[in-house]
This record gives C-alpha cells, structure tokens and sequence, in this order.
C-alpha cells in the first residue's frame, strides 16, 4: 500500500496497534537497493507490520550537495518493497512533512540537534547541519508511525550512534536495530549514489574498502597505534581518489583514541568522480 499523508498512515497502523501487533519502521531515502532491503528483511524477521518510509529529506542536504539531482525511483522501490513483503511505503511530499510553501531555512521548523562532541567529526565535519536534519526528520517519522521498532545500517555507522543517542537522551519509545553493511561482490558498499559512478568511478571506489580491510589486517597483526594505522591507507590512495577523512574511533561513542581496541571503527569518506562515497569497518570483528 502506497501512503503519501500523514494521516493515512496513522489511519492505517490504528487497528493494528489496537491489536498490539508490533510495527517496524525502516526510514529511506529510496532508490532502494539490497542494503535496504537487508534492513526490511531484518524488520519483516522481528515485527507484524513493516513500513518503509521513502522520503528525500531536503533538511539533511547542505546548499551545494545533491538534493535535486538524488535519484527519486519512486515506482521501483515500491515494487520491490511489495515484492519483500513490506505491508506501507510511506512517501511525503517536501509539504506534507514540512508544510506548504516551506523554504529551506532553519528560521521556522523545530530542529532536533544532536549533541556537538558526536556532530563536529566524520560527516558531521563537511556536512554542517546535516544531522541536525537527520535527527528532525527521523524523529517526525518516529512521531508519525510511532513504531515498536526502527531499522538503521551499520553503513551510516554515525547516523546509527547520533539516532541511538536522540531516542535515549529524548526517551522516545522505539527501539533501534543495527543492521550490517551490505556490500557488493567487489567489496564496494553498496549506496544509492553508487548509480552517479562510471565503471572506471566503480573501480577506483575499492579503494575505501581496501584502505579499511588493510588497516584491520594490521590491527590483527598487533598495531594498534591508531596514527600507524592511519599511514597505512597512503600506498593505496592515488589522484583519482580525494580523501575526504580517515579516522578510528570508538564503535559506541566516537570517542577519539590513540590505541585501537576491538570496539574501535575505523570510517573513511572519499570523493571519487565528484560522488561522495563512505564506508567502514569494525577492527575487532
Ligand atoms: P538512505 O541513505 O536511503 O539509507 C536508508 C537506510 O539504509 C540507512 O539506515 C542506511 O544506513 C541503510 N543503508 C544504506 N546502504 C546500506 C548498505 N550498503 N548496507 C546496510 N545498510 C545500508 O540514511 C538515510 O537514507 C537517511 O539519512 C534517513 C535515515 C532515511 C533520514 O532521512
């Protein structure tokens, strides 16, 4: 069932609760692909009634990044989400979740802002106010659909800390699955701005993971100096690829470390072909 209003959705989920049957919520911004649907699968696994939320998030994008040229493949994800056993998709227009005539300005919307100490770092750093967007939003989709549970991977492993860290510090009554990231065959994470790459773009982009799966090859080897870890990415990297951070921190808190532990991630973005791409990896798993 394709849901664009607010009060559809509630209308829809009432009875269902009313039975106290448990509702998932996996948030997207479509142009779904498996890593989605590994977070569907998990949510259909735990939950009576899954709702995906498709909905490009104006808010969460800073003035010079991607948000009229996201890729918006509204038919296809509902497809799929159908084909998977997903019982609404939720889509909302720019209006219905912000108002009619809303202009991206922060002068007339309440925001969500997470904690400085979890935002000043990683994409918090480049993408100022992304994650106060990301918090807004997700916490309106949590007052919408007030779900039992909600579904997030490991693929955006800050979003997944700031998200766990709003519904403690707000007491928001859901609870927040963590899924693993999905890569393809190559090792490539997979990611809804993978489709900007060309084949060559695709290629260059294995840098990522091969930085990452190096520097836990030599955190198994016993270096844990998180500066001798660092160094290690510079034999891979080369003109085609623009390193936008590589840092290793605490899985839980992004707290900074000078040793590694097996609770450290190590996170890396780059730019390959002008597309931002992101990835990381637990050391000790
Ligand atoms: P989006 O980028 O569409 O991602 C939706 C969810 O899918 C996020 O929880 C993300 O971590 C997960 N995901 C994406 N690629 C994945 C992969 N390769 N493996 C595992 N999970 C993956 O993240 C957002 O949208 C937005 O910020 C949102 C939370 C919807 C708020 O607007």
């Amino acid at each position: 069932m394709l849901i664009k209003k607010i009060k559809e959705l509630r209308e829809y989920l009432q009875p269902y609760k009313a039975d106290n049957e448990t509702i998932g919520l996996v948030p997207t911004m479509g142009a779904l692909h498996a890593g989605h649907l590994s977070l569907i699968k998990t949510a259909k696994s735990m939950c009576d009634r899954v709702v995906v939320s498709v909905f490009v998030n104006p808010i969460q994008f800073g003035p010079n990044e991607d948000y009229t040229k996201y890729p918006r493949t509204l038919d296809e994800d509902y497809k799929l989400c159908t084909q998977n056993g997903v019982d609404a998709v939720f889509s909302p227009s720019p209006a219905e979740m912000y108002g009619e005539g809303f202009i991206l300005s922060n002068n007339n919307l309440t925001y969500v802002c997470p904690p400085f100490n979890y935002t000043d770092k990683l994409c918090g750093k480049s993408r100022v106010g992304h994650f106060d967007g990301v918090c807004t939003v997700v916490n309106k989709l949590f007052n919408i659909a007030q779900p039992d549970f909600a579904f997030f991977g490991e693929k955006d492993a800050q979003q997944l800390i700031i998200i766990k860290k709003m519904v403690k510090d707000l007491n928001i009554p859901v609870e927040i699955i963590g899924c693993p990231l999905i890569r393809e065959e190559s090792g490539l994470a997979l990611s809804s701005r993978n489709k900007y790459l060309s084949d060559d773009g695709k290629r260059e982009a294995l840098v990522l993971y091969k930085i990452l799966q190096n520097i836990k090859k030599c955190y198994k080897q016993g270096i844990t100096d998180v500066a001798a870890l660092k160094e290690t990415a510079f034999t891979f990297l080369n003109n085609n690829v623009e390193l936008e951070y590589l840092e290793i921190y605490d899985a839980d808190t992004l707290d900074e470390l000078t040793k590694a532990n097996d609770n450290s991630r190590a996170f890396i973005a780059c730019k390959v072909e002008d597309v931002r791409l992101i990835d990381n990896i637990k050391l000790g798993e």
